[in-house]
C-alpha cells in the first residue's frame, strides 16, 4: 500500500502547466542574487481560488532560496500588514553584527512610528503630516534598502512573498507601491530585492485603487490547466510510485474535473484510494474512478453547498443570473439586463462575491464562476437550498 501522491487543499510541489512561470522566477531570484539587481515590477499571480498561485508562490520562494536570497512569506488578511512586514524582517536581521542590526532596528522604529501617526497608517484620524516625519512608504522604502543592500555584503539580497494580496491593508498596498516605485530610482548601488505576489482574480483592480503606481505592478493570470498539463497532473506522481492509470481512468478524471486543479487532485486522490492505493506495477481502472464517484459528489456538494452559504439574498440573486447565461464567461452588461438592472446595480454584489472568490472577472466587463460546476449545480437546486 502507497499513499496517495496527490494533495486535495494542499500546495504542492509539483507544477505540471506552470513550466514558463517557473523558468521566469528563477532568473528573476538568479538576477537578485547574481548582479545585485532590484526586481522593478513586482509580479502578482492572479486567478480563481483553487487554481494553483499559493503553490507557485512557494514554488517561487524555494527557487529564491536556492540562489541564496533571504525569503520573507506573509499571507496578508489576518493583521496590518507593515507591522508584520516589519517584525519578519527584524527576524531576519537578528542574527546580524551589531551596527547593520542597529541600523534595522532604527528604520524598523521608524517605519512603526510613521505607522502611528494619525492620517498615515493603521489609526485614522485628522490627515496631518508633520514636515519631520516620513510617510510609510517613505520609511519602508529605506528599510527594505539597507536590509536588501547588507543582504548583498554577504552574497545574497531580499525576495518577498505576500500571498492573499487582495486581501493586504489600504495602508500596506500603498506603501509598498510607493516604496517599490521609489526604490527603482535609488541612488548609488541598485538595491537586490524583489516582490512577488499572489492573489484573487480582482486583486489588480484593489491595488490600482490603492495606490496610483499599482498599474506599474505586473499581474499574471493563472488560468486553468491545459489538457495536457492535467494529464501530467494526474499521470507524473503515480509514475514516480511505479503506478499506472488505464487510459479510459485518466479520460474520465480529465472529463470531470474541466481542468481545475483543485478537483484534479480531489478526483484522483479518490481514485487512488479508491484503487486500494496501489503497490508498484499497480493500475488505476476506470473501475476505481467509478467507485470513488458518490464519495467525490458528497465533497463537492459541501464544496458548493459553502460557497452558496456564503452568498447573501441580493448575491444569490446575482448568481443565479450569471448560472441562467449561455456562456461560461458571460458579459456583465448581459447579466444586469437578465436582472432588468442597471450595470451599475450588480457592481456591489460582484465585488463582494470576488472577494468571497465565488466569482471572476475573466476579462473586461466578464463575469465566470471560479469553480466548474456551479451553475450546474445553482441551476439543479434552483438555488433554493440554504
Ligand atoms: N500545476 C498544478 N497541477 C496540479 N495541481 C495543482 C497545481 N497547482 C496547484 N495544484 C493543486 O490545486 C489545489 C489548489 O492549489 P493552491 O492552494 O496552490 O491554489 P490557490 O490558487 O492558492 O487557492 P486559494 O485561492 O484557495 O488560496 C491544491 O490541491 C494543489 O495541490
Ligand atoms: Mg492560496
Amino acid at each position: 500500500m502507497q499513499r496517495s501522491p496527490y494533495t486535495p487543499g494542499e500546495v504542492t510541489t509539483f507544477l505540471p502547466g506552470r513550466e514558463t512561470h517557473m523558468r521566469r522566477l528563477r532568473s528573476q531570484m538568479q538576477l537578485v542574487a547574481d548582479e545585485g539587481a532590484f526586481i522593478a515590477r513586482p509580479r502578482v499571480f492572479v486567478g480563481s481560488r483553487g487554481v494553483g498561485k499559493t503553490s507557485l508562490l512557494r514554488y517561487a520562494q524555494k527557487a529564491a532560496r536556492e540562489r541564496g536570497l533571504a525569503t520573507v512569506w506573509i499571507t496578508a488578511g489576518d493583521a496590518d500588514l507593515l507591522p508584520v512586514l516589519s517584525a519578519e524582517l527584524e527576524k531576519l536581521t537578528a542574527t546580524w553584527h551589531s551596527s547593520a542590526a542597529q541600523e534595522i532596528t532604527s528604520l524598523i522604529r521608524n517605519l512603526e512610528f510613521s505607522l502611528s501617526i494619525p492620517g498615515f497608517g493603521v489609526s485614522t484620524g485628522p490627515s496631518q503630516r508633520p514636515a519631520a516625519v516620513e510617510a510609510p512608504g517613505q520609511a519602508l522604502e529605506a528599510l527594505i534598502a539597507a536590509t536588501a543592500r547588507t543582504l548583498h555584503k554577504g552574497g545574497g539580497g531580499l525576495a518577498i512573498f505576500i500571498d492573499e494580496f487582495r486581501t493586504a491593508d489600504h495602508t500596506a498596498l500603498k506603501a509598498l507601491a510607493y516604496a517599490w516605485q521609489h526604490l527603482r530610482s535609488q541612488e548609488g548601488a541598485s538595491v537586490p530585492a524583489t516582490l512577488v505576489g499572489a492573489g484573487l482574480g480582482h486583486t489588480s483592480d484593489v491595488v490600482t485603487d490603492a495606490a496610483t503606481f499599482g498599474e506599474r505592478f505586473e499581474f499574471i493570470r493563472l488560468k486553468d490547466l491545459s489538457r495536457d498539463a492535467a494529464y501530467e497532473a494526474l499521470a507524473g506522481p503515480a509514475e514516480t510510485l511505479g503506478v499506472t492509470w488505464h487510459h479510459s481512468a485518466i479520460e474520465a478524471v480529465l472529463e470531470k474535473a474541466h481542468g481545475y486543479p483543485h478537483f484534479l487532485q480531489l478526483w484522483a486522490h479518490a481514485a487512488w484510494e479508491a484503487a486500494g492505493s496501489p503497490h508498484p506495477g499497480g493500475m488505476i481502472t476506470l473501475g476505481a474512478v467509478e467507485a470513488s464517484e458518490d464519495e467525490v459528489h458528497d465533497q463537492l456538494d459541501v464544496f458548493y453547498r459553502t460557497r452558496w452559504g456564503k452568498a447573501t439574498p441580493a448575491e444569490r440573486e446575482l448568481l443565479r443570473a450569471v448560472a441562467q447565461q449561455t456562456s461560461p464567461t458571460p458579459r456583465r452588461a448581459d447579466v444586469a439586463a437578465t436582472l432588468g438592472k442597471p450595470t451599475t446595480a450588480i457592481s456591489m454584489a460582484r465585488r463582494s462575491l470576488m472577494d468571497k472568490g465565488i466569482l471572476d472577472s475573466p476579462g473586461r466587463g466578464l463575469l465566470s464562476f471560479t469553480a466548474p460546476g456551479f451553475s450546474d449545480y445553482i441551476l439543479e437546486h434552483e438555488g433554493t437550498e440554504d
